[in-house]
């Protein structure tokens, strides 16, 4: 089974969907982590990351795994590396760039196959796996937060990270982030008829990774 979670920043996609995974005995695909990747390796190669076909080039050349809670490019860990505020703020153009979302594309549905075949189903997070990425999948959720709440717990994340940042930035950051997630011409975020809305602003993560949970096997074939 494929479930895809899509949603807005923030609305704490990342740790529900992989924490629903565990529970499901499912494989965790985190997208997001996977347009982070090549904008880390695009400044690594010290390229112009609003230079599309370098970019690409970049994507095609990196090797990215997702090994359980690791992202390794090129054999180096950078799972932390890729959540700073520069990354965030950078990854748009990655997220832009509709070559490098077409490789992106390929490479999550070359993920769900290799699972299929071993009899394993995937959690799958980001903002157009409902819509294009895995249009046929079995159970889509769309997980949303207020502006606030979501604002709020990125700061925290940050703060927790060492990082400087004021409460305000990461508001308006987000906002600037909302407005390109849904205007993106491909990929874009959308809620498609299918999904199942979660609005998580007033449930804990343990009653948000709950509520995943009841849903998927309340799909999951007897
Ligand atoms: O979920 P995240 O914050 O790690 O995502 C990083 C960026 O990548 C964000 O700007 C949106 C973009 N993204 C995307 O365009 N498509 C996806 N499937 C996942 C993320």
């Amino acid at each position: 089974m494929i479930v895809t979670i899509d949603g807005p920043a923030g609305a704490g996609k990342s740790s529900a969907a992989h924490r629903l995974a565990d529970r499901l005995g499912y494989r965790f695909l985190d997208t997001g982590a996977m347009y982070r990747a090549i904008t880390y390796a695009g400044l690594q190669h010290g390229i112009d990351l609003t230079d599309e076909k370098a970019l690409l080039q970049v994507a095609l050349a990196s090797e990215i795994q997702l090994a359980g809670d690791k992202i390794v490019l090129d054999e180096v860990d950078i799972t932390n590396a890729i959540r700073t505020f520069e990354i965030t703020t950078l990854t748009r153009h990655a997220a832009d760039n509709r070559a490098v979302r077409e490789h992106l594309t390929q490479l999550q549905r070359q993920f769900a196959a290799e699972s299929k075949q071993t009899g394993q189903g995937i959690v799958t997070e980001g903002r157009d796996q409902a819509t294009v990425v895995f249009p046929d999948a079995e159970c889509k959720i769309y997980l949303t937060a207020s502006e606030q709440a979501r604002a709020q717990r990125r700061y925290e994340d940050l703060l927790n990270r060492g990082e400087q940042v004021d409460y305000t930035g990461v508001l308006e950051k987000q906002r600037h982030r909302d407005q390109q997630d849904l205007n993106r011409k491909v990929g874009g975020l959308a809620l498609t008829n299918e999904s199942i809305e979660v609005s998580t602003d007033d449930m804990t993560p343990d009653q948000v990774v709950d509520a995943l949970e009841k849903i998927v096997r309340d799909r999951q074939p007897s």
